[in-house]
């Protein structure tokens, strides 16, 4: 029939990660894209994440002769094809049943790796059998020492190589969209709740088929800790009240009263790479990798969800390289969006960055082929404004290349 077909998809294919976002908000019904979405407070930070990258401009130069950049990282200690990789989100299962296993095989498949999250909907043994590579692990030092090593044991022995531990969860970030649909379950069901879900019952189908909301070794931990809390959850159905995690469990499970002790604990208990997450002070920066032997950190402020105020990622990111970049990796999360983000970042000493939310809107809208897709349009922003600045690989990227957006 010639060289035309006609192909109806409902819109054309997303080509930025802004297209993915505004898939993803269809997809989901408010009350789970307030899980997703939401940041703390008046989401000052979460916003800022993103707005403080355009502080910088990228220099250009022209008839360099670069057409094929080189892009090839190291994370973790792990060759990766590209310098992004996938930071840990806990029940992702939310946003599109085939979770964690969808997102760590859509990594790999682009050359680059997944944090999988201890809040995770599938568990490391299922990640690891579902993954040809290996992958990370994110810790909460939630639940006592004997727990943590427990788990600890499980990542090593499901084929995970390097831990990333985060320290900012010391409470629960106040994030009001969340609170307001009442996420923490069990919910109730009201009418206009009812009434809310009802166009999403593919989605809510799919949710409860699955039954994968439960983030798995959290959420065994807190039945550990809590077994009573759990007989008392009832509602909406088996699969979501599986999920429930009570507002007190919770807060048993927080780590305020960690200290940097405890780490160390976790630090003799990890012979691999051991990374901090949640680093936004250099005094921080300073402590954990020369008190606790870290082979480096993570500067985040959990994209936002947490201390409302905080600065943005990449405003912290330059103090913390000048701190401890001389003898440790430092890496950076938060409102990562393009591909002049990361080499932003890049410029100013990080050596690779972790996206959230971007990789969260391709699965939610698709599952593990709209993870392939967002890391692809990184991948070729990347390229395309290396080629464009006229540099030939990121490992030459340093501040020279960056000038203030408000200088002359
Ligand atoms: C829905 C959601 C869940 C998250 N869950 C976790 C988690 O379980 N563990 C963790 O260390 N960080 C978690 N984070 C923080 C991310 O690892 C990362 O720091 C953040 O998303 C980066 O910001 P970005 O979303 O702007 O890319 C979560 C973030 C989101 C958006």
């Amino acid at each position: 029939m010639g060289a035309f077909k006609f192909k109806f998809t409902g819109g054309t294919q997303p080509i930025s990660v802004e297209d993915w976002q505004k898939r993803a908000i269809r997809k989901l019904p408010d009350l789970a894209l307030s899980y997703f979405e939401g940041g703390a407070d008046d989401l000052t930070t979460m916003r800022e994440n993103m707005s403080s990258f355009r502080a910088w401009r990228l220099r250009q130069r022209v008839l360099t002769g670069v057409s094929n950049p080189d892009m090839t990282a190291t994370v973790a200690n792990t060759q990766v094809s590209m310098p992004v990789a996938l930071a840990p989100v806990g029940a992702m299962g939310l946003g599109h049943y085939t979770g964690d296993c969808a997102a760590a095989r859509a990594a790999e498949s682009c050359g680059t790796r997944m944090v999988l999250s201890t809040a995770s909907s599938y568990n490391l043994e299922e990640v690891g059998e579902a993954t040809q590579e290996n992958h990370f692990f994110q810790l909460y030092p939630i639940g006592g020492r004997e727990r943590i090593a427990k788990l600890l044991e499980r990542a090593r022995a499901a084929g995970f190589t390097a831990l990333f531990v985060t320290v900012d969860v010391m409470t629960i970030g106040n994030r009001e969209g969340e609170r307001r649909w009442n996420f923490v379950l069990p919910w109730t069901v009201t009418p206009s709740r009812a009434l809310h879900l009802l166009p999403h019952w593919k989605w809510i189908y799919r949710t409860l088929k699955h039954k994968r909301i439960a983030s798995s070794h959290y959420l065994e931990m807190a039945k550990e800790v809590a077994q009573e809390e759990q007989d008392a959850a009832g509602g909406l159905g088996k699969g979501i009240a599986d999920a429930v995690v009570s507002k007190e469990t919770m807060a048993k499970l927080m780590m305020g009263e960690l200290n940097w002790d405890d780490i160390a604990f976790i630090r003799d208990n990890w012979k691999g790479p051991l990374y901090i997450k949640g680093i936004l002070d250099p005094d921080d920066a300073e402590q954990a990798v020369d008190r606790i032997g870290a082979d480096g950190v993570v500067v985040s402020n959990h994209g936002g969800r947490q201390l409302d105020r905080s600065l943005a990622s990449i405003d912290a990111l330059s103090p913390i390289v000048e701190r401890i970049g001389d003898r440790a990796e430092v890496y950076l999360d938060g409102g990562v969006r393009r591909g002049t983000d990361v080499i932003t970042a890049l410029c100013l000493g990080a050596r690779g960055v972790f996206i959230g939310r971007p990789f969260l809107y391709g699965l939610i809208s698709e599952g593990e082929s709209g993870v392939r897709s967002v890391l692809e349009i990184f991948r070729e922003e990347i390229k395309r404004d290396l080629i464009l600045m006229g540099c030939p690989s990121i490992a030459v990227l340093d501040r020279s290349w960056l000038i203030r957006a408000d200088q002359p």
